[in-house]
């Protein structure tokens, strides 16, 4: 039954599109019919606005973050399904017909809260892949794979499965964004789209 409760926790967090609330609530419509139509923080970047673009990235990823940490003082058996849903709620809010995000700053913040060196891990690869590539989509893919590799080589079984899984998702919802880099389209930070 707490199975249940740590999925629901995960994904009621998981779940508030802060990307498209901001956008319109500052007055620049609907960022799902903007850019990319990401409702992430790099499409948010896209309406022109970088103080919004990092409320966004922020508050993703602390609605990763709060409810894993929650789970790790009520559910601690189980928090590894509050780690899943809360991506799983950002990439398929009830609320948007299931049409979300891709998971990257929400993954950053559960990464944090299932362990401090895999927080550490995931934002030192986003950090200097975006500081070469200047490409969004480039350095959260490299970063959710550097998470579960992190998860892997400290000998954490259960949360090397979640963040296998969750980087395995975030991978497939990246598909178009890899099919444009490897034809050399993908639009670096800032661009239009
Ligand atoms: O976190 C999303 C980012 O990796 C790509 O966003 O809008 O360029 O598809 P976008």
């Amino acid at each position: 039954m707490t199975v249940l409760w740590a999925a629901l926790l995960g994904y009621g967090f998981g779940s508030i599109p802060f990307g498209l609330i901001l956008t319109r609530l500052a007055g620049k419509g609907d960022v799902r019919q903007q850019g990319s139509g990401n409702i992430g923080a790099t499409n948010v970047l896209r309406t022109g606005s970088k103080g919004l673009a990092a409320a966004t990235l922020l508050l993703d990823g602390m609605k990763g973050f709060v409810p894993v940490w929650l789970a790790s003082g009520w559910f601690w058996d189980d928090m590894g399904w509050t780690a899943l849903f809360a991506v799983l709620g950002h990439c398929f809010p009830v609320w948007l017909g299931f049409k979300g995000g891709k998971g990257v700053a929400t993954n950053a913040g559960v990464s944090f809260a299932l362990g401090w060196p895999i927080g550490l891990a995931y934002a030192l690869v986003w950090v200097a892949m975006l500081a070469v590539t200047r490409i969004s989509s480039l350095a959260g893919m490299t970063a959710v794979v550097a998470a579960a590799i992190t998860a892997a080589v400290l000998g954490i079984p259960t949360f090397t499965k979640v963040l296998v899984l969750i980087a395995l998702l975030v991978l497939w919802l990246h598909r178009d964004n890899i099919k444009r880099l490897m034809a050399g389209t993908e639009p670096k930070v800032g661009a239009a789209k």
